[in-house]
């Protein structure tokens, strides 16, 4: 089969590795990918925005099946424009990508099906949301609506700072905003939770633990995820079943009553408090950087799971997973995640050598007259699995000094409250 997949970052790099893998692949493109992904793919210049040209590139080359990594393109409808020209594509339709597009969307499915998450209000002028807050316990949280690359969220100590964020979101910060969503601030442990979905059922996938903050400690500015590991310490069977039952078979009963069908990786992000689980919200697609650190534990064939979801027969898979944990540390630029130097090389890469358990994952980075550049915020994506999550934190590590960039930092405490408790 001829594949081209979608998207730029560590998530896809690792979704290209494991295809490479698979039996059934004669040809991977990655649209446009990154100096990793040309390893394992040919890259593929393209802005895939510009769908004339995307499905003119897809028919000129025959492509039997397009993954797409990404949130923006899924929210924007691309599913619903290449199916319509009957192209084979893995990933949810507009209609459903709203459980990511939009947070209102996805509150609103939660009152009525009652489902566990914070309490929270919608508000259409500042006054009223002023209102609101003025009588709110803080912390309180403040979100934009729509995709904002993680950035749409404040979580405000005192009024004053939850004012302003109402006023920020309503002046356009995050584009035009009609609404604005207040939320009470969940205490708890986070936790990713993946499941797969072909339109007719879902299966479990795995769970993963991020680190979204930027410093050591979890703390200072949030990030797109600065490392992760796999499983979570959370997950057991009574918690496992609290989800499924409290959350996600609610969340496919809506869908259902919409009349739509999800098709692809459904993102459960949950806040854990005393073994209850809370949504915190949907992503429609792999998390970055949880990817890259659950699906080298995966010892099925992915593309014969993806292409189950477009043909509705994942009934009939079974997930297979090594019992083993991983772990992922994210190298990037420095000055992450405010302003960083792009188009600074990182030498001597080529000289370290992914095996069967150890990844090097590229994100933002461009290949040049056969160097490499860093040309993003999160750059490379170190991975590890074992049997112990302290000794592939070790071995991440120690290639991350070997790698001895001088323009990148990392941190060095992923999983701390698992592995340093
Ligand atoms: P989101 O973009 O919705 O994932 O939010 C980004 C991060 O903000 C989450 O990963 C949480 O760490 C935090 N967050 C969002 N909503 C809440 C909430 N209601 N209570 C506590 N933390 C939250
Ligand atoms: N790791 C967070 C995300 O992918 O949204």
């Amino acid at each position: 089969m001829k594949i081209a997949i979608l998207g730029n970052g560590g998530r896809e790099h690792a979704i290209a590795t494991k295809i490479s893998k698979s039996p059934k692949l004669q040809k991977l493109y990655c649209i446009p990918g990154n100096a990793g992904t040309d390893l394992v793919a040919e890259n593929v210049e393209l802005d895939f925005y510009n769908y004339g040209n995307l499905l003119r590139f897809i028919k000129e080359n025959k492509i039997d099946l397009v993954i797409i990594g990404p949130e923006k393109p899924l929210v924007d409808g691309v599913v619903d424009y290449l199916s319509k020209e009957n192209i084979k594509v893995f990933g949810p339709n507009k209609k459903v990508s709203q459980l990511e597009g939009s947070k209102i969307f996805t509150k609103k499915i939660c009152e009525k099906y009652n489902i566990p998450t914070a309490q929270f209000g919608v508000f259409k002028t500042d006054t009223e949301a002023y209102k609101y807050l003025e009588r709110a316990n803080m912390p309180i949280v403040v979100k934009a609506d729509g995709l904002a690359s993680g950035k749409g969220v404040y979580i405000c100590e005192n009024l004053e700072s939850s004012k302003k964020a109402v006023e920020e979101i309503f002046n356009g910060k995050f584009g035009l905003a009609k609404q604005v969503l207040i939320e009470e601030f969940l205490q708890g442990d986070e936790m990713s939770y993946f499941v797969l979905s072909d339109g007719k059922i879902f299966k479990r996938f795995n769970t993963a633990q991020d680190h979204k903050r930027v410093g050591e400690g979890d703390i200072g500015k949030n990030t797109g995820g600065m490392g992760a590991y796999s499983p979570s310490g959370l997950i057991n069977a009574d918690l496992d079943k609290k989800i499924i039952t409290k959350i996600i078979n609610p969340t496919f009963e809506a869908i259902k009553d919409m009349g739509e069908k999800y098709k692809g990786f459904l993102y459960v992000g949950l806040m854990i408090k005393n073994n209850n689980p809370y949504l915190i919200e949907y992503n429609v697609r792999m998390g970055d950087p949880e990817c890259q650190t659950i699906l080298p534990l995966l010892a099925s064939d992915l593309l014969d799971l993806i292409l189950s979801c477009c043909n509705q027969t994942l009934e009939k898979q079974n997930i297979v997973w090594e019992e083993k944990k991983s772990m992922c540390v994210v190298l990037c630029s420095n000055g992450y995640p405010d302003i960083y130097k792009k188009n600074v090389e990182i030498p001597n890469i080529e000289y370290i050598k992914n095996n069967d358990s150890f990844f090097i994952y590229h994100a933002g980075t461009k290949k040049k007259d056969n160097k490499v550049y860093a040309n993003g915020g999160r750059v490379l994506n170190f991975v590890s699995i074992s049997n112990n999550l302290k000794s592939s934190r070790e071995k991440v590590i120690k290639e991350i000094e070997n790698l001895n960039w001088n323009n990148g930092f990392y941190r060095r405490d992923i999983g701390y409250k698992i592995i340093d408790k």
